[in-house]
């Protein structure tokens, strides 16, 4: 039996489906990692994984970046939580400023789901209105406010409003099809009481879907006509399309910004920041509460000031040289899957994409639903065979990070021909 099998039946007696995080799981056990190194991972039986999970996208650098850890530990010399304030969380929340224009405050928060939770609350307490409205698909975070038709792991499980969440919360989140500025417009005319619109700019978590031309700044143009807040969560985007994320590749000003994942490069950290007057709304100053014990830890901090300093030295040839190797990459895999003859979309930019099964553009919820998910779960199993690990859902998405080399990518191009020669049959 497999050390993983192993590990999978002592983790079932002790943590719930054994796993803490349902998009972790898949049948018939998941494989238990010891250890990670720049662009690989290795299980407890001792077998290598090119990763392209990347942390749901978190490890723009890759595992272990060398300045990330080298802060790390020098701050490790000096303590991990002191609950008072540090001039570490100043020159972090100085630097997110710099990069994010439209970030003029920010809070230190550790979650990207707490992030997105203070955003929404932020916005009520600012507009003194109650709705939000949210995409289909997209995906925010495991609580309340946004759990509805959300993406990810939710829609993975075919979960669209969790049980246990209060119907008095879930009737105020109004959702909207992704790409569909009519519907939009037309729901905002409606609805008087939309205190903020909340929206990945690139939707990253039903698989890969792309705003259509003019969909972020139609949202922008809506959201300010009826004096409602747009919230960007760029918990994905941030710092990975561009040093100033999605707002910064798109040219677009929301009122409000959650940042998390490529943030810390694998340490717990999260942001939430806009407007100055927004912001200013926010506890003790303000009357819209948000605490954290752990929020502005030392350690995470320092994992984030090296992360956004290394990404900034080294942005006009990193993000350039990712988004090109992740161009031919798509290239090779739209070439392969064409050769053997099956139907497919590829959605991709900047370092991201997904594959999906079908012959139908996938531009929303409902597109990606309708592509094949027994195929994916194929190419899925087929690439671990082949030592590639992608997140084992199609509402996920591919993850290239600066880690990966270009033998990395070419032997991911023939797993890949390997996995979908494995659908074919
Ligand atoms: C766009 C987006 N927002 C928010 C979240 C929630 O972040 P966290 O898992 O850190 O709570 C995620 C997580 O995948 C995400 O992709």
């Amino acid at each position: 039996m497999s050390n993983s099998k192993k590990l999978f039946s002592r983790s079932k007696k002790v943590i719930p489906s054994g796993i803490n995080s349902p998009v972790r799981y898949y049948a018939p056990y998941p494989f238990f990692v010891t250890k990670a190194q720049g662009s690989l991972l290795w299980d407890a039986d001792g077998k290598r994984y090119l990763d392209f999970c990347n942390g749901y996208g978190a490890l723009l650098l890759g595992h272990r970046r060398k300045e990330i850890i080298s802060s790390v530990l020098s701050q490790l010399k000096k303590g991990t939580l002191y609950c008072a304030p540090t001039e570490l969380e100043v020159e972090l929340s100085e630097l997110i400023s710099r990069n994010f224009h439209s970030m003029n405050k920010v809070r230190l928060v550790n979650t990207g789901s707490e992030a997105t939770m203070t955003a929404i609350r932020l916005a009520r307490g600012f507009t003194k209105k109650k709705k939000i409205i949210k995409f289909e698909g997209c995906y925010h975070g495991a609580h309340d406010y946004v759990l509805v038709k959300a993406g990810s792991g939710a829609a993975h499980n075919g979960i669209s409003v969790s049980d246990g969440g209060l119907d008095e919360v879930s009737r105020n989140t109004l959702v909207v099809q992704y790409n569909n500025s009519e519907e939009l417009a037309s729901v905002m005319e409606k609805e008087k009481d939309v205190a903020a619109v909340i929206i990945e700019p690139v939707l990253a978590n039903m698989g890969l879907v792309l705003p259509e031309k003019n969909f972020l700044h139609n949202t922008r143009k809506i959201t300010s006509e009826h004096d409602s807040l747009l919230i960007f969560d760029e918990v994905v985007t941030g710092f990975r399309m561009s040093p100033g994320g999605a707002q910064q590749y798109y040219s677009i000003k929301p009122d409000i910004t959650t940042l998390g994942k490529a943030l810390g490069n694998g340490f717990v950290i999260a942001a939430v920041g806009g407007k100055r007057d927004v912001m200013d709304m926010l506890s003790p100053e303000g009357k819209v509460y948000q605490a954290s014990t752990y929020a502005g830890n030392p350690v995470s901090v320092s994992a984030a000031i090296a992360s956004v300093k290394t990404m900034n030295k080294s942005k006009n040839v990193l993000y350039p040289r990712l988004e090109k190797a992740c161009k031919a990459l798509v290239s090779a895999l739209g070439d392969v899957a064409s050769d053997l003859g099956i139907p497919h979309q590829i959605n991709s930019v900047s370092s991201m994409f997904q594959m999906f099964f079908t012959n139908r553009a996938v531009t929303n919820y409902d597109t990606a639903k309708a592509a094949d998910a027994v195929k994916f779960k194929k190419l899925f199993q087929g690439l671990l065979k082949n030592n590639v690990f992608v997140a084992p859902s199609q509402f996920e998405t591919v993850f290239l990070s600066a880690a990966h080399t270009n033998e990395d990518l070419k032997k991911t191009v023939t797993a890949y021909e390997k996995a979908l020669k494995m659908i074919k049959r």
